[in-house]
């Protein structure tokens, strides 16, 4: 490789400095190795393609017409005439830029799969271990996927050379310390700098999100729950941590939320990463509750979860989001208007004025039928002679959205079954008229109404995927990404 081909056509030793994020000290060094740094090829190679310049990107040689003009002489007048270019611009990089902190706990090997979400979507992935991140993952197995250098070491003077701790700080879009143990959450609460991952957090000036995982008596420690607060205070998001069995063994919050929640709130902290940005979508959750009588009535065991967990990510990607929900027993979602109400006939009224919409979710376990002639006042016990109820059908809220006038782009209805759940989703996707149908098996042994978890055939005119069971967090986020395609590609 002609090295100092390769920095004139980039622009000089200045302009490689700023694409690279190092000091002049390392592009002296990379001259006197005759070699860039692995971590650094991709991103030469891209600078350079950007320019026009042809290269292997294997061996960074040039190639063709530049390759031959790149005598000492030419290059001196290319590099003149290309100086006044900032690298930024000559390497063409606008993916965002993440520092990712990985710190000392068992989840660490969850945030392997999270720099490979972060690469897929393109986005530049520079990762700090605390000395505990590197006790339970490798530093090469981390560079390995982030296809960059893993810094380790607040004294280390090579780091400092090529990347000095205060740049990998700043040049961040986005810090996310995952996972986040209690110990690093104390040090961030105390604003110490004990550390190359601490000094960066002070450092830095881009947002921060923190996903903690520790065992739940740390997390319910008060001690923990008081730097959590001191952190959000400080305009830090905290996302999770999940609740169910965690790694030591112990039952209750303290599980690393899914990586696909993190990438998805880490999407959404990201300056101009809102990809349903102007969409309106309808999502509607929860069971109804259909009266018997003034004081009674007929409900089912929907707890609205999984509705809650699609409207809070729709919005999280930016989306327009009226989250119309039954009776429930949770918090409203962050990021939706929440339309509360009672009955089936309450929540197609309410959809209906919903409209348009780019999309409807119909995710709410609609009751088929209401009790005939329910009035307000309480019926009385006479013993002996119990009501006999009648049944009306309520109306059928994905079938009249789907033959609407004014249907959205995108209808999505759930199913819920007990036997060979694809045949029958895919049977009502057709019957309603909606695109997909997301459907469960309400019959298998883990249970869906009120858990965390789910496991859901995605049904569309193409076919069925079965989705593997997981959150319904993450669930929320598969559909997001199918939604993201659909309604902006398609
Ligand atoms: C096997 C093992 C697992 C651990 N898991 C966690 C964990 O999940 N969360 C946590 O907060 N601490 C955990 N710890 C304790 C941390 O590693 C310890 O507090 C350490 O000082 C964290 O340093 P750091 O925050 O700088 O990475 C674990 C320790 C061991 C030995």
């Amino acid at each position: 490789m002609n090295i100092d081909a390769i920095i004139d056509q980039l622009g000089g030793a200045s302009a490689v400095q700023a694409l690279l994020g190092v000091g002049p000290s390392a592009v002296s060094n990379y001259r006197i190795r005759g070699a860039f740094p692995e971590y650094a090829r991709v991103k030469i190679w891209q600078a350079l393609k950007a320019r026009g310049v042809q290269v292997d990107p294997e061996t960074l040689e040039l190639i063709g017409a530049v390759a031959e003009a790149s005598s000492p002489q030419t290059t001196a007048s290319t590099a003149a005439s290309s100086t006044a270019s900032s690298a930024a611009s000559s390497g063409g990089v606008t993916a965002p830029s993440i520092l990712l902190i990985i710190s000392g706990g068992i989840a660490a090997y969850k945030a392997l799969e999270l720099i490979r979400r972060m690469k897929d979507k393109g986005w530049q992935v520079r990762v700090i271990m605390t000395k505990g991140g590197a006790q339970f993952v490798t530093p090469l197995s981390v560079s390995a996927l982030s296809g960059e250098k893993t810094y380790t070491d607040l004294f280390s003077l090579t780091d400092e050379a090529e990347m000095g701790h205060i740049r990998l700080a700043r040049d961040a879009d986005l810090v996310v310390v995952a996972p986040a143990t209690a110990n690093i959450m104390a040090r961030m609460a105390q604003g110490m700098s004990d550390d190359l991952a601490t000094t960066a957090v002070l450092a830095t000036g881009a947002p921060i999100l923190i996903a903690p995982a520790m065992n739940p008596h740390m997390w319910a420690n008060p001690a923990t729950r008081a730097n959590a607060e001191t952190l959000k205070s400080r305009g830090m998001r905290i996302i999770g941590p999940d609740s169910g069995d965690t790694a030591c063994g112990e039952e209750g919050a303290g599980r690393l939320v899914d990586p696909m929640a993190i990438l998805s709130m880490a999407e959404q902290m990201l300056p101009g990463q809102t990809p349903l940005k102007n969409r309106r979508i309808v999502v509607t959750s929860g069971p109804t509750h259909e009266p018997i009588d003034g004081v009674r009535y007929i409900a089912n065991r929907s707890s609205g979860k999984q509705g809650q967990a699609i409207a809070e990510v729709l919005a999280r990607h930016g989306a327009e989001v009226t989250l119309i929900s039954g009776p429930v027993d949770l918090p409203p979602p962050a990021g939706a208007d929440v339309i509360r109400v009672t009955t089936a006939k309450e929540m197609l009224s309410a959809t209906l004025n919903a409209l348009p919409a780019d999309a409807v979710i119909c995710a709410a376990a609609v009751a088929d039928w209401a009790v005939d002639g329910a009035g307000k006042a309480k019926l009385k016990k006479t013993p002996g002679q119990p009501p006999a109820l009648t049944f009306v059908e309520n109306p059928d809220i994905l079938a009249t959205i789907s033959g609407h006038p004014q249907r959205p782009k995108l209808v999505v209805g759930f199913a819920a079954e007990t036997e060979t759940p694809v045949a029958h989703g895919d049977d009502k996707r057709r019957r309603k008229g909606c695109d997909w149908i997301l459907a469960n098996d309400v019959g298998a042994e883990a249970p869906v109404f009120g858990a965390d978890d789910n496991q859901v055939h995605f049904i569309t005119a193409k076919g069925a995927v079965t989705w593997p069971r997981m959150t319904k967090h993450a669930v929320a986020e598969h559909l997001a990404t199918e939604m993201i395609k659909e309604l902006t590609h398609g």
